[in-house]
């Protein structure tokens, strides 16, 4: 058993107890790839939108056909510099006009010589600039940091050609949001656990019982992990490879779960005519404080959903239009089924003091608990069964 200092409950719990444990956590999560949203949110030159990474508010906008990433924070006074969840436009800071270009420069000060004795260019501030990748539509910032410096390629590793695929929408996403009562980490960690489905989502995912062993297939890889739901053995590598080279058709249901908070997973949904439909739903857990969490979802079909026959090819518009809110309301109902289970773990977090037995269906929580000690810097200890 391990002991945080400040918090008689066990380190990996702790910043759901303590502020200083979430603020740590925080920091540290600020300065690896997180995926903070989707091309698509984003079509036209100069569109941004707002969100946090870490506790830091920051902006996301496009420049072209690059996407370049601020905090959101004026270099003059810190004022906020976008003030609304989206929009379009030049940076220009509210508070006293500056203006700043897409490097993040101040390019324009009112009264620049006279009150600051010099043009823009010499007084010489800059916004805090964000490092930006994308991974098929998946946009990912870090704050630049001189502990990871690995590209986006080399931290998704293996499952690169795969979340590449998965994130890459045939259509706009279907976008909600859930305000759910728990640290983000409890989300995460029952979207990894394959145990709870008899129990808590009897009428959807646990209807069929427990998982067969043989059916399960787990994959690790760097901070991250998969499950494919199939009895055939199969390699990640040789799924992303396939993904690449656009010849990859998948025949089970998926979840690849990306350190630290975000997850995309795929499944096959039926329209009313009875077509299948290969859709995925990702989620980015948003923390907003120790107890507090936004769960943000995007559900679309994907690439992989093609249409088989002339009578799908000419139903498409409609089942598009119709079908991801029903997608969504089955979604929903799990997620709020998970959410009261992540809030009663949120409720007996202070008196946690042991880590966490872990079974076979759950020793994937295992691998990220193993990447969040050693984000965090200190070392994991988990009982495995
Ligand atoms: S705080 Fe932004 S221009 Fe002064
Ligand atoms: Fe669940």
């Amino acid at each position: 058993m391990q002991q945080h200092s400040h918090e008689n409950s066990a380190t990996w719990v702790a910043a759901a107890v303590s502020k200083q444990a979430f603020d740590h956590e925080q920091e540290q999560i600020s300065k690896v790839w997180n995926l903070v949203g989707y091309v698509s949110d984003i079509p036209n030159n100069g569109d941004w939108f707002t969100t946090t990474l870490g506790q830091y508010s920051i902006f996301v906008q496009r420049d072209e056909d690059r996407i370049v990433a601020f905090e959101n924070k004026c270099a003059h006074r810190f004022y906020p510099l976008r003030n609304a969840q989206k929009g379009n436009g030049p940076i220009v800071c509210g508070f006293h006009h500056w203006r700043f270009n897409m490097s993040g420069e101040a390019i324009g000060i009112p009264k620049s010589i006279a009150l600051f004795g010099g043009k823009p260019r010499e007084v010489c501030k800059r916004l805090n600039t964000l490092d930006v990748e994308t991974c098929g539509e998946l946009i990912f910032a870090r704050f630049p940091n001189s502990t990871h410096q690995e590209t986006l390629a080399e931290f998704l590793g293996d499952g690169y050609g795969l979340i590449a695929a998965l994130g890459s929408p045939r259509i706009k996403p279907y976008r909600f949001e859930q305000d759910v009562p728990t640290h983000w980490k409890f989300l995460h960690h029952i979207s990894l656990d394959d145990y709870h489905p008899v129990a808590v989502h009897p009428d959807t995912f646990g209807k069929n019982g427990y998982l067969k062993p043989e059916t399960v297939q787990y994959f690790r890889f760097g901070r991250h992990s998969a499950f494919f739901h199939t009895s055939e053995t199969v390699s990640l590598s040789d799924v992303s490879a396939a993904c690449a080279a656009n010849t990859y058709q998948p025949r089970h249901y998926m979840i690849v779960n990306i350190f630290p908070n975000f997850l995309i997973s795929c499944y096959d949904a039926k329209d009313i005519f009875g077509t299948n439909h290969w859709y995925a739903s990702a989620i980015r857990y948003r923390a907003l404080s120790p107890s507090r969490t936004m769960v943000e979802s995007w559900l679309y079909p994907t690439i992989f959903d093609e249409p088989k026959t002339r009578m799908s090819v000419a139903l498409r518009p409609m089942v598009d239009r119709f079908m991801p809110p029903i997608v969504a309301y089955f979604a929903k109902k799990i997620m709020r089924e998970d959410n009261v289970i992540c809030a009663g773990l949120q409720a007996t977090a202070h008196q946690i003091r042991d880590e966490q037995l872990l079974g076979t269906f759950e020793r994937r929580i295992g691998w990220f608990e193993e990447a969040y000690a050693d984000l965090l810097g200190h070392g994991a200890q988990v009982n495995h069964d």
